[in-house]
Formats: C-alpha cells, structure tokens, sequence
C-alpha cells in the first residue's frame, strides 16, 4: 500500500505502555507508519527524560505532559525539557492567561535557538463531562468552554490545541487554519471504544479539520500494530 506522506504525518501514537522495553519494540514496527510518538506522564514518570532520545531516533516526539501551575514554575519546567526539542508539548490552558504567556514566551526562546518544538493547549480535558464541570463550580457546556479556551489559547500565544475532534471543526472557524487541532479519542471502524466517550473515526476526524489524530490502544493493543496502524491510515485516505 502506498500512503499520503501528509496521512503519515498526521497520525500520532500514544506510547501508553509503562516500560522502555515495550515502547521501543512499538516504536520500531511503528516507525515509517507514523508521524508522531505520543510520551505521556506514565512513561515519562517511568522512564525520565532521557529516555525521550532514544523514541526520536524513530519519529518526532509529543511530550504530552499537561503542565499546570503557577507562571514561573511552568516557564522553569519548560527550561528544563525544551533541550529535548520535542516536537509538541502542551499545557493545561485553565492554568490562565499569565501562564499560557509564560509558557509561549520560554517556547519563542527555544525556537530562537534553534528549537522547533510547538506548544499545544489543552482546553477540557474529554473526561470532564457537563456534571464534573458544575461539580467544578463551572456552570458551562464543555463544547463552548473548549472553544472559549481555544480563543484564549490563541490569543496567549499557543500554537494549537488539544481537543476533541468533535470540537475541531468549530476551533478551525474561530482560530484558523493555522491554529493546529490535536484530536484524541479516535477509534477505527469497527474498534472497541475502551473509556472513550466521545469518539471520532480517523476519516470524520480529518474531515472535521485534525490536523493531529492521536491513537492509542487500537494501534498498541492489536495483535499486529503495524497492520493496525496501516488500516487506519487507509481510513484516513478516504476523507
Ligand atoms: O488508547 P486511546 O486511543 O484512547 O489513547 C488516547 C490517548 O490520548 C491517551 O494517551 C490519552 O491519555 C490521551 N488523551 C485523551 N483525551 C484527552 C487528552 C489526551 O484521550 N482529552
């Protein structure tokens, strides 16, 4: 099967397993299939930073660690991973306006030298569900507070978002083409949901205006990764 190179780029696995051993063998039957690795904090906390190296000696890195605290403490954090240039990471962007700046301003350093990493924004994290966010004290619907987040996110200098693809299209209007989505909860045709709410097929995802799928366990949990990951790329082709 030939893929879109654009296809290829566009897809981002989520390496969600706990040990360097098994996030490498992923890695290596992954790598050409795959724009991007996805480390979150489990294999980060497991693995430390280091271990970041090894992953992008087999595809660009999304260091999806959602950093949330005061403006300083993210800015300092941000100094301290950015020389791992990956190619994404993100904050959380409830952290408020004076973070995300923080946040935007030690990533423009980083680029200054040299680096090429982009800051994402996580808005509502697809988990939050309009009863947890009254329970939060936030009396809103979690479309239009991803929306309102994303605006904010733009205006305080992020260069995309983390949402759900089923909010891509409507970040797409409001932010514009070149405010990048990355879209979580993306499941085949046919694939299980797992605790998924919200899921998207790669197809409609793309349609909807992803500019990033991230994929999970239907990619890391199948029998043959590789040929998981080529089916769903054929998903993407028909969009
Ligand atoms: O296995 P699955 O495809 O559900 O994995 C999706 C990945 O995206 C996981 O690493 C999950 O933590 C992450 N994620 C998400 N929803 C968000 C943000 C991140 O599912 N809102």
């Amino acid at each position: 099967m030939t893929t879109a190179k654009s296809n290829i780029d566009s897809l981002v696995v989520a390496l969600d397993v706990p040990t360097a051993q098994e996030a490498i063998s992923l890695a290596r039957r992954l790598q050409g299939r795959v724009g991007m690795f996805k480390i979150g904090l489990e294999l980060f906390c497991a693995q430390g930073p280091a271990f970041i190296r090894e992953i992008q000696a087999f595809a660009p890195v999304f260091l999806d660690l959602k950093l949330h605290d005061i403006p300083t403490t993210v800015h300092r954090a941000l100094e301290a991973l950015l020389p791992l240039d990956p190619a994404l990471i993100d904050i959380h962007t409830q952290g408020g306006p004076a973070m995300i700046e923080a946040a935007a301003e030690a990533v423009r350093a980083h680029r200054q030298r040299g680096g090429r990493t982009q800051l994402l924004g996580v808005t509502v994290l697809t988990s939050l569900d309009r009863e947890a966010l009254t329970r939060l004290g936030l009396a809103t619907d979690p479309g239009d507070m991803a929306l309102h987040l994303a605006r904010l996110a733009k205006e305080c200098g992020c260069d995309g978002v983390v949402c759900s693809a089923q909010e891509a299209a409507s970040v797409r209007d409001a932010c514009g083409e070149a405010f990048h989505r990355l879209t979580p909860g993306i499941r085949p045709r046919g694939g299980a949901v797992q605790d998924q709410a919200r899921v998207v097929s790669p197809s409609q995802a793309l349609r909807n205006g992803s500019t990033w799928l991230v994929v999970g366990r239907p990619i890391t949990r199948a029998e043959d990764p590789a040929a998981a990951a080529d089916a769903i790329l054929a998903e993407m082709a028909e969009a």
